[in-house]
Formats: C-alpha cells, sequence, structure tokens
C-alpha cells in the first residue's frame, strides 16, 4: 500500500453566498483565493499558524485558528493518529468582509485532512461537513464545488447542485475598508417577514437561477433584487446603497450585498465596462471619506483543490 503524505497545499476560492434573493441558499465561488500548506509533525511540536497577507495581525496563529480547528475535526473523525500540525496561509481573500474568507479556513482544514487521510469522504460529504461547521450551506458549498451552488438543508445533509452558467458574466467587486462581522449582520434581520416579501424573495430566485441557466441575463435587473436581508444591512454600510444604483446606472445588470457584507458586487455583462462600473461604485464611498478596494473577477468553475 502507498504510504500516506504528510504535506499538502490546498487553495480554497472566496465566494459570495445569497446572490441577491437566495438568502442562506445560493452562493457562488469567485476567481480570488485563499492558500493553505498543511504539514504534520511530531504531536510534541503543538499547532503553528504562520500567515501572510491580508489577515495575518487579526488571525489567532494556534489550534484556535479556524483552518487548524477543522482540519482536527475531521482528522479525528476519521480516526487519523494523533498529530501536530504546521500551517502556512497565504490569504487574498478579506477578512469580515462577505466574501467567505471563514468559509476558505473551513474549506481548507476539511480539505487537508481529508486528501492526508488518503480521500475518503467525497466532495459532497466534505460539503455536509463544513456546513455543520459554518452553519450555513451558502459559502462552504461554492468554495468545495466552485461555480454557482443551490444549497438545501435537509435533515442535517446539505443538498447542493452545482449549476453551469449559460455565458460569462463579469463580476465587479467593491470592499470598502469596514469589517462587518456576520453576526452584527444577522442580529440585523428580522424574526418574521410579511407573507408577501416572502413572494417577492420566492420568484426573484426562481428568475435568477432561470436566467443565469438560460443566458437570458435581461432579467438579472430585477431577479437580484431582494427583500429578506438587504433592506436591513444596506444601513449598516453607508454608501451602499447608492453605490448599487451607480453601479446600475454605469451598465451592471445589477448589484447585491455580497454575503453578510460588507462588500458589494455588481453583476456585469461580459462585454460590460467593469472599470468604469467599479469606480462609479466607489464615489459614494469615497464622499464619506472610506477606502474601498476593487477586485475584477469571474466565477471560479472548480472550487477547492489540492494544489501540491
Ligand atoms: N447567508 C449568510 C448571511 C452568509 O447572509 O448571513 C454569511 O456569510
Amino acid at each position: 500500500m502507498a504510504e500516506l503524505r504528510k504535506k499538502v497545499t490546498v487553495q480554497v476560492p472566496a465566494t459570495s453566498a445569497n446572490c441577491g434573493p437566495g438568502f442562506d441558499c445560493l452562493g457562488l465561488a469567485c476567481t480570488l483565493y485563499n492558500t493553505f500548506t498543511y504539514e504534520l509533525v511530531p504531536e510534541a511540536e503543538g499547532v503553528q499558524v504562520r500567515t501572510e497577507g491580508q489577515g495575518n495581525t487579526s488571525l489567532p496563529q494556534g489550534r484556535n485558528n479556524l483552518a487548524a480547528q477543522s482540519f482536527y475535526t475531521l482528522w479525528e473523525k476519521l480516526q487519523q493518529p494523533a498529530t501536530g500540525l504546521k500551517i502556512a496561509c497565504r490569504i487574498q481573500v478579506p477578512v469580515s468582509r462577505g466574501l467567505g474568507s471563514s468559509s476558505t479556513a473551513i474549506v481548507a482544514g476539511l480539505t487537508a485532512a481529508n486528501a492526508l487521510a488518503g480521500d475518503p469522504l467525497s466532495k459532497e460529504e466534505l460539503v455536509t461537513e463544513a456546513a455543520r461547521i459554518e452553519g450555513h450551506p451558502d459559502n462552504v458549498a461554492p468554495a468545495i464545488l466552485g461555480g454557482l451552488t443551490v444549497n438545501v438543508m435537509e435533515k442535517g445533509k446539505v443538498e447542493s447542485l452545482k449549476l453551469a452558467l449559460a455565458k460569462p458574466l463579469k463580476l465587479v467587486v467593491l470592499v470598502p475598508a469596514l469589517p462587518l462581522p456576520t453576526s452584527k449582520a444577522r442580529a440585523a434581520l428580522p424574526e418574521m417577514v410579511p407573507h408577501k416579501d416572502a413572494v417577492y424573495n420566492v420568484s426573484r430566485a426562481a428568475l435568477l437561477v432561470g436566467s443565469l441557466m438560460s443566458g437570458d441575463y435581461h432579467f438579472l435587473t430585477t431577479a437580484l433584487e431582494d427583500r429578506l436581508h438587504q433592506p436591513y444591512r444596506l444601513p449598516l454600510i453607508p454608501g451602499a446603497e447608492e453605490a448599487l444604483a451607480a453601479a446600475r446606472q454605469a451598465g451592471a445588470y445589477n448589484g447585491i450585498i455580497s454575503g453578510a457584507g460588507s462588500t458589494l458586487l455588481a453583476y456585469v455583462p461580459a462585454d460590460g465596462d467593469a472599470v468604469k462600473i467599479g469606480e462609479a461604485m466607489r464615489k459614494p464611498f469615497a464622499k464619506r471619506h472610506m477606502d474601498t478596494a476593487l477586485h475584477f473577477l469571474e466565477i471560479d468553475p472548480e472550487g477547492a483543490k489540492v494544489i501540491g
């Protein structure tokens, strides 16, 4: 039997959950990545996490780092021998901004543990494990599977349908210098919503999926609207409402709050002027003296992968 390896490098994409009307259900993977190298070391050496890039000052450096916690969750479940761990993280996905940075750590840990244990779990099983840790599936599923995923939690398991888009689409991603913890953005949501708002969202979520699959992208302007979370979260991101209107005026199909925010993401035609749209979205924040970073991305088709 081949000996199992002791070191693995995993690349995991950023993700944009909700996609407008698909609260806690829809998510897509984007072409921006975190990379994690896991090395098994003697147990006595404990856990050492080294981080380069966006999160190097704020992320825990030991066993309580999410990339380590998720690794051990699966490693122990798979009844692998006790081990120490060295993790080197290269972080490009902004932290606490609604681009699934914590999902990248969860997915990296699970993917690495699975790979170093000889790949006993399928990607589908990893999605359920990851959603258990994260609490909702709409970031972890596209982070593992890539593409756009429709995700339903059913009796403790996640059913994830990965969809291929009919035509290319550009994503203009505006990241304000405003960390917004998911817990705070979820606390802003009401317990109950009016029945008419539920209908508003169900119809748009269905139209959104149909539009992306058929290539009838002219529906996206209507289909990306939402009443379940955005109206409650927009006030937490000063300038966001104006920026989304500016994106539409500059030629985007529409724009949304990515995940729980504070990032805004515009869905742009393949021949649209992404730079013009990004600059238009930036202005309402500049007016409020808020720095922003722009990323011009596409949908990542593959999801998490072992690259070394
Ligand atoms: N669906 C989740 C939310 C995504 O909007 O709260 C958080 O990353």
